[in-house]
This record gives C-alpha cells, sequence and structure tokens, in this order.
C-alpha cells in the first residue's frame, strides 16, 4: 500500500499533542463555511440545530464516520460533549451496578484518571498496572487478570503522554471499552472485539467540543435508565445525538475531517501513512548512538506520540528553544515525562517528520560530549 502524503503550505509545524493541527483543506473550508454555509447566506455557526443544513451536516458525518472506521450496524455512533473525561464517569454510571466490578487496565494517567471516577460510583480492579514501570509499556495478554464477571473491561488503545500504544486490542472476558481518544482513526479497528470506543476529538477528529462515542447497541440497551438525561446514553442515541443544542461546529469540522480521510483511501492507508511517519522520528533516536533516549519500549511504541530525551535537561530545553527557531513548536514534553514530545497526528505531514528527524541528527551532532 502506498501512503498518502498530506501536504500544507504552512512553514510552521506544530507538534501539539491536542488541540493539534487539522488538515489544511479542512481549516480553508470551515473558514469559508463560517460566513455562509451551503449559500444559506448563514455561516455554519448561525444556523440552529434543527435546521435542514445542520440535519445535513450530522447525517453526513455520521455516515463518512461509519465509512471511515468500517462500523458495524449493531454500533450506534453518537456525538457527545463533556470531552473525553466526562466518559471517565459515564461509563460506570451507566453499566457499573451495585455489586459488580468493572475491569480497568492502567497505563497511564488518563487510564488512573478513569479508575478514580469509576470509583466514586463502585469498585474497579486494575487488572494491570504500569505505574511501577513509568508507564514504559504495553502489558502483554498473559499479564492481564480480568475477573470473572465483571460488567466491562476498560483500556486506553494509545498513552498521549507516555507515548505508548496497543498494538493489538485485548481479549477481554466482559464486553471491553475503549479510551481511543489520541489515535482513532489512524488505523482500522478490530470491532470483533469491542463494545464501546470513545474519543475526544481534538487530535485525530476535529476541534475541542465533540466526544465521538461508537457504543454495541446490546451495550447501550444495558444503561441505567434512572440517570439524568444527559448522562443516559441511549437518549443521545434515541435523538440521534441531538437531545440538547449540540456543539455543531465540532460535528461540522469532524464530518469534513472524515470525508478527508476517506480521501486519502481510508484507515488502511493512514496506518502507512503514520507507519512511515513515525519510523522517521524513531529512526532518528535509534541511530542517535544513545544521544536521545525514547520514554517507551521498543515494542510499546506509539505512532501518535513519541517523548523523548537528550543526555539532560539542560539539553533537553536547548532542543526545544533551537526547534522553535527551526519552525517547530510545541515539542514540550508532558510535565509528568519531560523531555520532548513530537505528536505526529493524521494531519501531521510526513515531511514534518523529517525536518524533525534531520534536526535530531544535526542537534546530537554539535551537543555530543
Ligand atoms: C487518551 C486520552 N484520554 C482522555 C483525554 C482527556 O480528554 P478531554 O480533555 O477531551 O477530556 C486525553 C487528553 O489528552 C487523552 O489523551
Amino acid at each position: 500500500m502506498t501512503a498518502p502524503t498530506v501536504s500544507s503550505t504552512r512553514h510552521t509545524l506544530n507538534f501539539s499533542a491536542g488541540p493539534a493541527v487539522l488538515p489544511e483543506c479542512v481549516l480553508e473550508q470551515a473558514a469559508r463555511d463560517l460566513i455562509d454555509l451551503d449559500d444559506t447566506g448563514i455561516g455554519v455557526l448561525e444556523h440552529s440545530h434543527r435546521g435542514p443544513s445542520i440535519d445535513r451536516i450530522f447525517e453526513e458525518a455520521e455516515a463518512d464516520c461509519r465509512k471511515v472506521g468500517r462500523i458495524p450496524d449493531e454500533f450506534e455512533v453518537l456525538f457527545l460533549q463533556g470531552g473525553a473525561s466526562s466518559q471517565f464517569g459515564m461509563i460506570p454510571m451507566n453499566f457499573l451496578r451495585e455489586g459488580c466490578v468493572a475491569d480497568y487496565v492502567d497505563t497511564g494517567s488518563w487510564t488512573a484518571k478513569a479508575i478514580k471516577d469509576a470509583r466514586t460510583i463502585g469498585t474497579a480492579n486494575v487488572a494491570w498496572s504500569g505505574d511501577d514501570s513509568q508507564y514504559r509499556r504495553i502489558p502483554d495478554e498473559a499479564d492481564l487478570s480480568w475477573s470473572k464477571n465483571a460488567a466491562y473491561g476498560y483500556f486506553c488503545t494509545n498513552n498521549t503522554i507516555y507515548g505508548t500504544q496497543w498494538s493489538d486490542t485485548p481479549d477481554c472476558p466482559a464486553p471491553l471499552i475503549a479510551d481511543m481518544s489520541s489515535d482513532i482513526f489512524s488505523r482500522p479497528i478490530d470491532w470483533s472485539r469491542l463494545a464501546m470506543a470513545y474519543a475526544g476529538a481534538q487530535k485525530n477528529i476535529g476541534p475541542a467540543g465533540v466526544t465521538l462515542v461508537i457504543i454495541r447497541k446490546d451495550l447501550l440497551e444495558q444503561g441505567r435508565t434512572d440517570l439524568p438525561a444527559m448522562f443516559r446514553y441511549d437518549i443521545h442515541a434515541k435523538k440521534g445525538s441531538r437531545y440538547n443544542t449540540p456543539p455543531v461546529f465540532a460535528v461540522y469540522c469532524a464530518g469534513l475531517v472524515f470525508k478527508w480521510i476517506l480521501d486519502l483511501g481510508g484507515l488502511d492507508a493512514v496506518e502507512s501513512m503514520n507507519r512511515h511517519k513515525a519510523s522517521l522520528i524513531y529512526d532518528a533516536i535509534d541511530g542517535s548512538g544513545g544521544f536521545y533516549t525514547g520514554h517507551a519500549d521498543a515494542d510499546s511504541r506509539s505512532l501518535m506520540n513519541i517523548p523523548f530525551t537528550t543526555p539532560n535537561k539542560e539539553l533537553d530545553a536547548a532542543f526545544i528553544a533551537q526547534a522553535s527557531e527551526h519552525g517547530m513548536f510545541t515539542l514540550k514534553g508532558h510535565r509528568s515525562v519531560g523531555g520532548i514530545r513530537a505528536s505526529i497526528y493524521n494531519a501531521f505531514p510526513a515531511e514534518g517528520c523529517s525536518r524533525l528527524a534531520e534536526f535530531m541528527g544535526t542537534f546530537a551532532a554539535s551537543n555530543r560530549s
């Protein structure tokens, strides 16, 4: 499969972990539609969320999302609010009934937060934790201790802060829920092993403000009905994600991003593009003779977020400062890992990865002791 190319006319490279770079053609279309959507003389931000233009946007966004993700019919596609973090609470509120346990795989700060929220509702068992190894790796199947009758299992496919990513979906005996906030639609998804996946939009889907939830109908039907309406998946499904005023602009942008992914050739093409991009930076780390150290173990490396360090904190700071002089921004690592982090989501151009790799080579050569 030949990898498609993402082009950008902007010289600036934005390595932000999120909100992150968006496809230029999406931004250009959005700029036009802000003033006038579909020749209505009304901008996308100004249309009623129950009018025909927004009907079209929601219908197309859902249909294109299904096409991109090859989402089977037995799943509902919902556009919700509250960010990925509100799913940390909404999932146990709906599915963690009294006397039941849910199993969580703890691979980083975002799963730790989900566990903390689940424990405000009920019993969350930790099926495995990478906490004592600074979350450097993804567990093997054999490491996971699932409970016998858990209400659900939970994991995070890509750990944005630590730069680790599952290469496969684990085999969980309970309905499995995935936080895919930082790698959704970066590669094909195996729906046969999942009961639900969700993602905050601001990395691979669009602007912050919408959370994509893809949930199997049989799980959705098990949700509690004695919750306030906004916390019930079944109500959002029944109301076509428009129970209340939805984040129209974020859904609209997500819809444009889905069309862009389809134009690139779909998720197989996107995956080969992402593999190529990540290899440019990992090769620069591995070929640096030990000057750079990646945070993640080699077999757990993420294609989306690449945290690494130089030999010391002063050089890390110098790297970030000098990179910005070359138009490379937001490379500072997350405060819990430090160092440098390059986030290279779908819309980040391969040419930007080459530029970073080249800079890494030059920087190492002039700072090696
Ligand atoms: C994997 C993962 N899950 C959850 C979140 C929280 O997302 P939000 O800010 O939309 O609540 C993030 C944010 O970066 C994330 O990377």
